[in-house]
């Protein structure tokens, strides 16, 4: 069983550092069994996508905008998560988009520095009423390129993006400055942690040198207040069905292929937030 979603207790810290770890948030069974079904899973691997890293790599990713009733949108839609992100954003949210970041032993990409409101921003999408949860799927540590996050930058707001490979990366002179003043945190997680962080809040990780793969599945919310004002790649509001916990374990191995659900992927050619910042 899940551990149960966050209270509101937590809030204090989050508002604070941007970001709160949850330890354990799901079950060693349940973790198995995403990470069993992501790895053997030719869809999502025909899906994913490369983006170079700025620094001769290039990381991995697949990103869908509906979560669907696979094992993987059982994680996005159960009740652990979305009632954290619920009590986060403080009322409903709605599902923004997933994406398996597949950062692989020996060659996984960089990411730069960014805030995720970074590309967000140029959706539409009017206030940083956004969470992200980082479900750690294998171990990620310092050696495999762990999520590395500068605790409290989301109280900067918004700073400029520019292109950094194929990536929206945030404006390193403020970034630099940033590092003077504010902790930088290895985010060292186990399988089952979940990491709740700000869509301001600039975070990057390491390629991965070593011989241990770092793949993580990250959900992505919006509050269903902060309808985007525009189109975009991503969905407007979109009521998010939600689901028990259980629903993860009664899902077992059901991959993209066992159902008939569209889940709109999003290929490199439609992930238009990072290469927008290339013309504007
Ligand atoms: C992301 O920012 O979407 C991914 C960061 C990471 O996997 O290290
Ligand atoms: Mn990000």
């Amino acid at each position: 069983m899940a551990a149960g979603p966050l209270g509101k207790e937590v809030l204090s810290e989050y508002e604070r550092k941007g970001f709160v770890l949850a330890k354990g948030m799901f079950s060693k069974e349940e973790i198995d069994l995403l990470r069993r079904a992501a790895k053997e899973d030719r869809e999502l691997d025909q899906h994913s996508f490369g983006r170079g890293d700025g620094e001769g790599g290039t990381v991995r990713l697949s990103l869908w905008n509906h979560p669907g009733d696979t094992i993987y949108g059982m994680f996005a839609r159960c009740e652990t998560i979305v009632n954290s992100a619920e009590t986060i954003l403080d009322g409903e949210v709605y599902h923004y988009h997933s994406k398996m970041i597949m950062k692989d032993a020996k060659v996984g990409g960089a990411w730069a520095w960014h805030q995720d409101y970074g590309y967000w921003y140029q959706n539409g999408v009017l206030f940083p009423l956004l969470t992200s949860a980082f479900i750690a799927v294998d171990p990620a540590t310092k050696e495999n390129g762990c999520m590395q996050v500068l605790s409290g930058s989301h109280q900067m707001g918004r700073i400029e993006h520019v292109l950094t490979g194929d990536q929206a990366g945030a404006d390193m002179e403020r970034v630099h400055e940033a590092e003077k003043r504010l902790e930088l945190v290895y985010v060292e997680m186990d399988p089952g942690d979940v990491l709740f962080f700000h869509s301001n809040l600039l975070h990057r990780s390491d390629q991965n040198k070593s011989d241990k793969p770092r793949w993580a599945m990250i959900c992505c919310y919006n509050a269903a207040r902060n309808d985007p004002y525009k189109e975009a790649h991503h969905p407007r509001y979109t009521p998010l069905h939600k689901v028990p916990d259980s629903a993860i374990l009664e899902a077992g191995l059901k991959r993209f292929s066992d159902t008939s659900s569209n889940v709109a992927w999003l290929d490199s050619a439609k992930d238009e937030s990072a290469r927008s910042l290339a013309t504007s």
